[in-house]
């Protein structure tokens, strides 16, 4: 029932003021995990899922971004001539195809929902995904893919969702959860970061979002939500409020805040243990580590 899903935005305008001092000259989407950035991981879990076209909403100081995309010519004819076949082969996998990413200024901070509604000639009359960079979301079935694959049965808007604890709410988007089947569940509304007194529930909004082009038009209206901020969230929740389907999907896999100090080191831990050649040497260090810390208590 759902249309083919080829476009995904990612929102990359943030300053990314939790990391700095690093991200007075690094956008936060290049930090990495292990060697690979995360916005990498992104377009990982978008091509897996069948995106073709990638909307990248940027500001200043994110010039970094376009560079990592970019071919590097000298680079690959350096790994080339000594035979790094290996690593030459991850290179070009960082490559783009020309026309393939597009990039388009986000003049003011005014929120998620206003990045979004910033690429809307880009997206036209069709669905689109949007990805988070900061939720980095591992798992045996990338979790956009397990929600293009929901959304073909589905159409409508669709919201990767998680649950919190009760006391996270205010973190996050959280939704209203009407009917369940399986890991979808039909919306019944949606808001954006509530007290935990007021939230609907502890089912929260992660990053991955599939989305109509409705919600652009929704957009236009540059209502102010929550923090002063033109929200993504009210935008689809407009959505529910005029009788239109909004689905949240459970996906399975674990998901990482690398928006988060906290959640960036948990990240890092498992995708250095996740590496099989560095696995070894670095549980042991894990080991060794939480061993001494025992043994001072
Ligand atoms: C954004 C969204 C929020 C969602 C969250 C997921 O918030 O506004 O609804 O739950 O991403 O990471 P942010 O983390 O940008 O404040």
């Amino acid at each position: 029932m759902g249309q083919k899903v080829t476009k995904a935005v990612f929102p990359v305008a943030g300053m990314g003021t939790r990391f700095l001092p690093a991200t007075k000259s690094i956008p936060k989407e290049i930090l990495t995990l292990v060697d690979r950035p995360l916005i990498q991981y992104a377009i990982d879990e978008a091509r897996a899922a069948g995106i073709t076209e990638f909307i990248f909403v940027t500001s200043r100081g994110k010039g970094a971004l376009e560079d990592y995309f970019d071919h590097a010519p000298e680079l690959e004819s350096s790994l080339q001539k000594s035979g790094k076949s290996e690593l030459l082969s991850i290179v070009k996998n960082t490559n783009m195809e020309s026309g393939a990413i597009a990039y388009i200024r986000q003049h003011k901070a005014l929120g998620l929902g206003h990045a979004v509604w910033c690429a809307r000639r880009l997206i036209g009359d069709e669905p689109f995904a949007v990805i988070l960079p900061d939720d980095v979301i591992t798992g045996d079935v990338p979790c956009l893919k397990q929600m293009v694959d929901a959304y073909e049965e589905t159409g409508g808007c669709m919201v990767s969702a998680m649950e919190v604890s009760r006391d996270k709410t205010s973190a996050y988007g959280i939704l209203g959860v009407r009917e369940e089947s399986g890991p979808m569940f039909s919306v019944s509304e949606m808001v954006e970061k509530p007290a935990p007194g007021e939230a609907p529930s502890n089912m929260a909004v992660i990053g991955r979002y599939i989305l109509t082009p409705q919600v652009l038009s929704n957009l236009d209206e540059m209502k102010k939500g929550a923090g002063g901020e033109i929200q993504l969230t009210d935008a689809i929740a407009t959505e529910i409020r005029e009788g239109r389907d909004v689905y949240g999907y459970q996906f399975s896999g674990q998901r990482f805040d690398c928006g988060s100090k906290a959640g960036y080191l948990q990240a890092t831990v498992a995708f250095g243990l996740a590496r099989e050649e560095l696995r070894d040497e670095f549980a042991a260090y894990l080991d060794q580590i939480s061993a001494a810390k025992k043994a001072a208590e």
